[in-house]
């Protein structure tokens, strides 16, 4: 994919086509690796925005690129998955653009559906038929994917599916009362009882994103749900999650790698966009590296370090519900907690295994890293 200098002024566009890549570098190849056949589906393909003749900087080229990658990666070691892609787009002049880029596809199966996605849910089922299907869905806004609407693609199996869920625009209109807005948010967040989600405050976020996750969760079957949040490239607020459902923990051990990579790259490209802001303001040009601007700790810093916290307090909560645990509950259950990653889960099970907490059953005299097969054991009285 193009660099992020391509992306000036829509750095939040580059981190979630960074983000799509390395999750297609590493969950396309691990379905690929074990299964025959496999559909990329992209509900909302584009070009949007686009900045070139050669559509580099759209999700279809970076997937059609990627899957490519992927696909000559397992040839050399002897898988030959069967990889066919589905690209659909509403607009159509965007579709009349999408149709001729991918018509220079030759070496790979890949097809453009005009329409509207919800629209075309049963001609998207045909075209996945009995494959390991993987969804992206990157609206322009919050309409298009109600959860009950999309509901048989996301109980078909196998399948995973990543969200962008627009949070800066759904938090915009949340409050307003119109009865087709009200019925669009209904429809988003799967039925009756969203408005839960309107919680004043700081909790109001977390509620709204917490209500999506869950009521996929639900729909869908997935056993994991999770999501990462993309901030604004100059603010110090949310513009979009993407919100990851899967059925295996595999997935979401994955999804969570990604995320970690996709976070150091987040904090590098605001720091220089903030900059580069600040330079546009004052017109002048700062003497420092970004780095060295930037005051006091990163706000991302103090998130992790929270969620570090909230991970352990969740892990002691859970050994006092069930003293014995399977390290693999564990740790699928904390993994799903945005920023927590399974380093930082090895990391706080061998502190409260110092701290006389827990033991961990099955671990060899000189193991010490802890594995699926190991055993949590409370030694705190209930
Ligand atoms: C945010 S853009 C997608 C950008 C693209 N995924 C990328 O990263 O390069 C959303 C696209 O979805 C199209 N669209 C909007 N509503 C749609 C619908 N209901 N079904 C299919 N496409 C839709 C828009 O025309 C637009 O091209």
């Amino acid at each position: 994919m193009k660099s992020v200098g391509y992306y000036r002024g829509r750095e939040q566009t580059y981190l979630k086509h960074f983000f799509l890549e390395r999750y297609l570098e590493r969950v396309a190849y691990v379905i690929g690796y074990s299964q025959p056949q496999f559909v990329y589906v992209d509900g909302f393909s584009g070009p949007w925005k686009s900045e070139g003749e050669a559509f580099q900087d759209t999700s279809f080229i970076i997937a059609i690129n990627q899957l490519r990658r992927v696909r000559d990666g397992l040839a050399k070691i002897g898988k030959q998955p069967r990889i066919r892609c589905l690209f659909i787009e509403k607009d159509p002049k965007a579709f009349g653009a999408l149709e001729k880029a991918i018509s220079n596809v030759s070496d790979f199966e890949a097809k453009a559906l005009p329409g509207e996605f919800e629209k075309l849910i049963p001609d998207i089922l045909r075209f996945i038929g009995q494959s390991f299907a993987l969804v992206f869905i990157d609206p322009s806004g919050w309409t298009g994917f109600g959860l009950e609407k999309i509901k048989p693609i996301l109980q078909h199996r196998p399948c995973e599916v990543l969200v962008n869920f627009m949070f800066d625009y759904i938090n915009r209109f949340l409050d307003d009362s119109r009865p087709e807005i009200s019925r669009s948010f209904g429809e988003l967040l799967g039925g009756p009882g969203w408005d839960l989600a309107r919680q004043p405050g700081r909790r109001r976020e977390e509620a709204i994103v917490e209500l999506y996750r869950e009521r996929m969760r639900a729909m869908a079957g997935f056993k994991h749900v999770t999501s990462t949040r993309i901030l604004k490239p100059t603010e110090d607020r949310s513009y979009f999650y993407l919100v990851y459902g899967t059925r295996h923990l595999k997935g979401l051990l994955e999804f969570s790698g990604v995320e970690k990579k996709t976070a150091a790259e987040q904090e590098r490209v605001r720091l220089t966009a903030k900059q580069m802001s600040r330079v546009a303001r004052t017109h002048q040009t700062e003497l420092f590296s970004p780095e060295m601007v930037e005051m006091g700790p990163p706000s991302f810093e103090e998130e992790r370090t929270s969620q570090l916290i909230a991970a352990a307090t969740r892990l002691r909560a859970v050994l006092r519900r069930k003293p014995r645990i399977k390290y693999e509950t564990v740790l699928g259950d904390l993994l799903e907690m945005p920023l927590v990653w399974d380093s930082d889960i090895q990391e706080i099970i061998k502190n409260l295994r110092a701290a006389g907490e827990l033991d961990v059953e099955n671990l060899a005299p000189r193991e010490r890293t802890i594995k699926p097969g190991h055993v949590l054991i409370s030694k705190k009285p209930r």
